[in-house]
């Protein structure tokens, strides 16, 4: 499994663009760019060099946390899952090609593309020391136009992005991701019932174009969560100490909550339960809320079945459970 921290190289880079920077504006314009993202706004607020490493700083580490376990997760269930080239739309600093080429060592080409000139610049200058990233392309343009010129690639990531599309403009965009895409497609969300909606949105449509899900999901059939629950993960990550000066922040760590789906071409080899909430361990058992592919299960691990309880003891929020489904 990969570490949720960012990489030395990029911690660096980061820190080497912060020489000189004054704390007090970069809080300043992080909390802006927070404020616009509540309202409903985008990234379209983010439009200087000072303002794209305000984000930067804000959100990266959180953002890298969420696609580096949408990953592990993927990767636990297709092992044998080797990209060779990755294509990540509305990749904003660079985020998820970081995570990708920390999660997989096949990784031999990444192509970006995003919108924001301020966020390409920042992407560009952070990945220059870095041997597996400074060879990157990185295209400006409008995802739906960019795509249509772009190669596909055998990972195509979206991360942190379909949320600011507007409504109609999302399923075009999946179609267009999907046929970009040679073996997986991995969106990452926010882990907020509106992500969820979207993640689900973007399952149904893109299921019924020939997809499987690799995961979350131990199935490719409706989702068995009804509202006000929705499905989303957390990750926590150590926070930097330039992010806890500009959020004001005292805890030395924060938690991600995001929503992902990861979608193959084919479907895969062996599915396994997933762990939905944290489960609760006593002596007497362990209860864990599992997606399976029956649907929920409310699953009780004795303590007498002593294997089975000492396997369930290590289950964790977001883990694939190994009881083997069907
Ligand atoms: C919240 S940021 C996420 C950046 C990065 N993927 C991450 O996970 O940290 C969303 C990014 O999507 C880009 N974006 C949004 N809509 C876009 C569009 N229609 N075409 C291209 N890029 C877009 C924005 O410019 C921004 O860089």
């Amino acid at each position: 499994m990969t570490a949720p921290d960012l990489p030395t190289e990029l911690k660096v880079a980061l820190d080497a663009k912060l020489q000189g920077l004054s704390r007090t504006d970069a809080a300043a314009r992080a909390a802006l760019i927070s404020r616009t993202y509540r309202d409903g706004g985008n990234s379209g607020a983010i439009t200087s060099t000072a303002d794209a490493l305000a984000y930067a700083l804000a959100r990266m580490p959180a953002t890298y946390a969420a696609v580096t376990a949408s990953l592990n997760a993927l990767c636990e269930t297709r092992p044998d899952f080797a990209p060779k080239n990755l294509l990540d739309v509305g990749a904003g600093p660079g985020t998820a090609s970081w995570a990708a080429a920390e999660v997989l060592a096949s990784l031999q080409s990444f192509t970006l593309l995003d919108a924001n000139t301020a966020l390409r610049a920042l992407a560009l200058d952070l990945v220059k020391g870095s041997a597996r990233l400074c060879d990157l392309k990185y295209k400006k343009g409008q995802a739906l136009a960019a795509l249509a010129d772009a190669a596909a690639a055998d990972l195509v990531v979206a991360s942190y992005m379909i949320g600011e599309l507007e409504d109609s403009q999302r399923a075009p965009l999946a179609e267009a991701l999907w046929s970009k895409t040679r073996d997986t497609l991995l969106i990452v969300e926010p882990g907020t019932p509106s992500g969820y909606a979207r993640i689900l949105t973007l399952r149904q449509q893109l299921i019924s174009s020939g997809a499987h899900v690799a995961a979350p999901c131990p199935h490719d059939g409706s989702c068995p969560l009804a509202a006000p629950d929705w499905c989303h993960f957390t990750q926590r990550l150590p926070r930097l100490r330039a992010h806890m000066q500009i959020k004001q922040a005292e805890l030395p760590f924060e938690d991600e909550k995001f929503s992902y789906v990861a979608l193959t071409r084919k479907p895969v080899e062996r599915h396994f339960a997933r762990v939905l909430a944290q489960p609760e361990v006593s002596k007497v058992e362990v209860s864990a809320k599992l997606c399976t592919a029956n649907g929920l299960s409310l699953a009780k691990v004795p303590h007498r079945d002593r294997t089975a309880y000492a396997r369930a003891r290590r289950w964790r929020w977001g883990d694939a459970a190994m009881v083997e489904e069907g």
